[in-house]
């Protein structure tokens, strides 16, 4: 068997985030804005995505790669018929240590139990403001805070811990919400981490004054609610975690934007498509769909793997600004953040 693939820079590849559906159920507007993403915009068939076996047959090949870790992804996954199957499925491939979801939450409270129970370990919800208003218009017009909000009271009661937040603070848009989410799950058990706004795909209206540092926000939390920062319990790991000092739990830090960890990163993404990208900014990305679908073997779509792991370069974010170029990036919902 081929040796572990190291990228150039010597990063192993060690997680592999899913995207299995790249629809939503929203129109966040730095995501899916409405104007693009209406009812003329055509997403991927079923047949065009990658069904549950294909799915699974290239989480095996990855995993005999490296892969330890995998993320579901969207769009939103919980759009996905058959979920739960193919999580069982996928919690019994040989190497994959950690299952974790990233949703919107809105189908997380009927769907919660069920994940749990067929081996999702834990699940992530994104929530950037607990202000009804700002809600609506950061999901694109939907009215559904308090159905989130009874998703993450289902992932708690199901078991599927640590629950964590995930929060893209916007200067001028949902800043002032940061404390209002911080005391609402301090001692939950639930996890807020704040995350640098960054300039994903090509439809967000990115402008670097709309970032909110971390640095800028530990400070405002540190304040009212004195923090210690945790030591990383991963190398590489996305989020800089800090723990209340009164021990009502932790809230985290992703500075994607003014600390980039592109040195650490060991991600690789898979489109509902059956693309692989290497970095959250690709503008290309290589279709394994093509070849499992022609009938490759193994080794055939291992070699395809290993080789563009083998050839990677990526480091978007640490060259920000740098290196630009007129070649479109892959959009979120493809790649699901
Ligand atoms: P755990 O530590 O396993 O819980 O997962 P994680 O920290 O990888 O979590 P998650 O997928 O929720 O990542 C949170 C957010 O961080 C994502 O939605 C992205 O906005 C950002 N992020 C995650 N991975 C990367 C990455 O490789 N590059 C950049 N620039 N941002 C990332
Ligand atoms: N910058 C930072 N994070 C983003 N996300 C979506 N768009 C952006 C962006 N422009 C996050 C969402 C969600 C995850 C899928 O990615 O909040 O938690
Ligand atoms: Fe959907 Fe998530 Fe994109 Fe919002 S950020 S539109 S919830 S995929
Ligand atoms: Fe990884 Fe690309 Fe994000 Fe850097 S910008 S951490 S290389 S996904």
């Amino acid at each position: 068997m081929n040796a572990l693939p190291l990228d150039t820079l010597r990063r192993p590849l060690h997680d592999l985030r899913l995207s299995v559906m790249d629809r939503c159920n929203f129109r966040c507007p730095y995501c899916m804005p409405r104007e693009a993403f209406g009812d003329g915009y055509r997403f991927l068939s079923s047949q065009e995505r990658l069904s549950a076996e294909e799915t699974l047959r290239l989480a095996r090949l990855f995993a005999s790669l490296g892969v330890r870790k995998l993320r579901i992804t969207g769009g939103e996954p919980l759009l996905r018929a058959g979920l739960a199957d193919l999580i069982g499925d996928l919690s019994l491939v040989p190497g994959i240590e950690d299952i974790a979801l990233t949703t919107n939450g809105v189908l997380l409270k009927q769907q919660a139990a069920a994940l749990q129970a067929a081996g999702l370990r834990r699940v992530t919800v994104s929530l950037d403001s607990l202000d009804p208003a700002i809600f609506r218009e950061l999901s694109g017009g939907f009215d559904g805070l308090s159905t989130v909000l009874d998703g993450i009271e289902a992932a708690l009661l199901a078991g599927l811990a640590p629950v964590k937040i995930n929060c893209v603070v916007q200067r001028g848009v949902n800043e002032d919400g940061v404390l209002a989410l911080v005391e609402r799950f301090r001692g939950t058990g639930v996890q807020v981490r704040f995350i640098e706004y960054m300039d994903v795909g090509e439809r967000h209206r990115w402008k670097a004054e709309r970032v909110v540092t971390s640095r800028e926000l530990h400070t405002r939390i540190h304040a009212r609610w004195p923090l210690l920062p945790v030591a990383p319990t991963h190398p590489g790991e996305v989020a800089e975690r800090h723990a209340f000092v009164d021990g009502a739990g932790e809230v985290g830090f992703i500075s994607s934007v003014s600390q980039p960890f592109c040195g650490g990163c060991s991600r690789a993404r898979l489109s509902a498509a059956g693309v692989l990208y290497t970095c959250l900014f690709a503008t290309t990305g290589l279709d394994l769909r093509a070849p499992l679908r022609a009938g490759a073997s193994d080794d055939e779509l291992l070699d395809l793997i290993s080789g563009r792991w083998r050839g990677r370069e990526d480091r978007y974010s640490e060259l920000r600004g740098l290196a630009p170029t007129d070649a479109r990036k892959v959009e979120m919902h493809h790649i699901g953040g």
